[in-house]
């Protein structure tokens, strides 16, 4: 059920890094609401900022990023909390399955070491009350053995298994929020739909990071798209598909591999590259790819304007 209370709400969010090429602006102005119980998507290219906006919520950036604007949770602003502060919600309130489940293990550990530490650090738990709960847990994501898979290292398991075992130890402390960043870009097509499906399962307010449409499709309810650090189109998942409004939208749902698609066809892809992050041009960032660029789109930057309930586009030619 999704309430009508925000869970989430960022305002002005940007993102710089500094580099010896200049700034780097990889996050712009990013506006958007969470509504409890609610499923987010976030799609875009790669190299869009999708990752560096959740990590600087997160307070997870490089030591070169910086990030300013507001994110309140939870009644704070989790770009002006202390350090230490901001490390207790991560572990008690708020999750994050990172992009790259092999780094975000250790290699030296078993996964046992490494639940169970999430257990007896934030919960004060004793190490067979945190081993139990731990092999539980296993057992909640779809892990078969769950208590021999308590002395496997993470390179005993397959891809699929390490992501369970990344969305078990997020899961441990019970959060509000569970951000997952690409949970399924490094699976196979079946794997993916059983992580998909097990994080849908689950009752609890997420967001999923992803560049792949049809991940998203039976997963969220809501959708950001973004292309070079801003959103350009929001809106709920069901609309967006029936109806893309802002031509990068279209780009990438033409991207899409379709069924009756013989394996040799070439995929649709949106031809052109992504801006280079560190010298934005003024107008439309889209506009050097975008088919319908008029003159203005060269010179005026589009924002974001409601279109429909629910709805935004950053296009000068989308109509409500
Ligand atoms: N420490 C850093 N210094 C300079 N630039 C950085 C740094 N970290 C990230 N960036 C840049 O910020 C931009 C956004 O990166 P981000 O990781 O958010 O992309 P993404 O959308 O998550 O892509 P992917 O789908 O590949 O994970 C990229 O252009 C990236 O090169
Ligand atoms: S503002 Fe112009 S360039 Fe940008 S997406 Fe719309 S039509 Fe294309
Ligand atoms: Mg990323």
């Amino acid at each position: 059920m999704i309430a009508e209370t925000p869970v989430l709400t960022v305002d002005a969010l940007s993102v710089d890094f500094a580099t010896p090429d200049g700034t780097v602006a990889a996050v712009r102005e990013v506006d958007f609401e969470l509504m409890s119980g609610e499923r987010l998507g976030v799609l875009g290219e790669s190299g869009c900022g999708k990752s560096q906006l959740f990590l600087a919520l997160l307070g997870l950036l490089a030591p070169n990023g910086r990030a300013r604007g507001h994110a309140r949770f939870a009644g704070q602003d989790l770009l002006a909390l202390p350090a230490a502060a901001l490390r207790r919600l991560r572990g008690n309130r708020i999750a994050m399955v990172f992009q790259d489940p092999m780094t975000a293990l250790n290699p030296y550990l078993t996964i046992g070491t490494q639940l169970t530490e999430v257990l007896t650090v934030h919960r004060g738990l004793g190490s067979s009350a945190a081993r139990q709960d731990a092999a539980a847990m296993l057992g909640r994501v779809g892990l078969p053995e769950p208590v021999r898979t308590l002395e496997r290292y993470p390179h005993e398991l397959s891809g699929g298994m390490r992501q369970r075992v990344l969305i078990a130890m997020a899961l441990l402390c019970d959060p509000e929020l569970l951000i997952a960043d690409e949970p399924t870009t490094a699976l196979d097509v079946t794997v993916q739909g059983q992580i998909v499906a097990l994080l849908r399962s689950l009752d609890i307010t997420q967001i999923l990071i992803t560049h792949d449409f049809g991940v998203l499709a039976g997963f969220c309810h809501r959708v950001l798209v973004m292309y070079a650090g801003r959103i350009v189109e929001s809106g709920a998942v069901r609309e967006i598909f029936r109806r893309p409004r802002h031509p990068y939208t279209r780009g990438l749902m033409r991207a899409i591999p379709h069924l009756e698609q013989t394996p040799r066809a070439p995929l649709a892809t949106i031809a052109g590259q992504p801006p280079d992050l560190a010298r934005a041009a003024p107008g439309c960032a889209f506009a050097p790819r975008c088919e319908l660029a008029e003159p203005r789109c060269r010179v005026e930057r589009p924002l974001p304007r409601a279109i429909a309930a629910g709805a935004t586009v950053a296009c000068h030619l989308a109509e409500p």
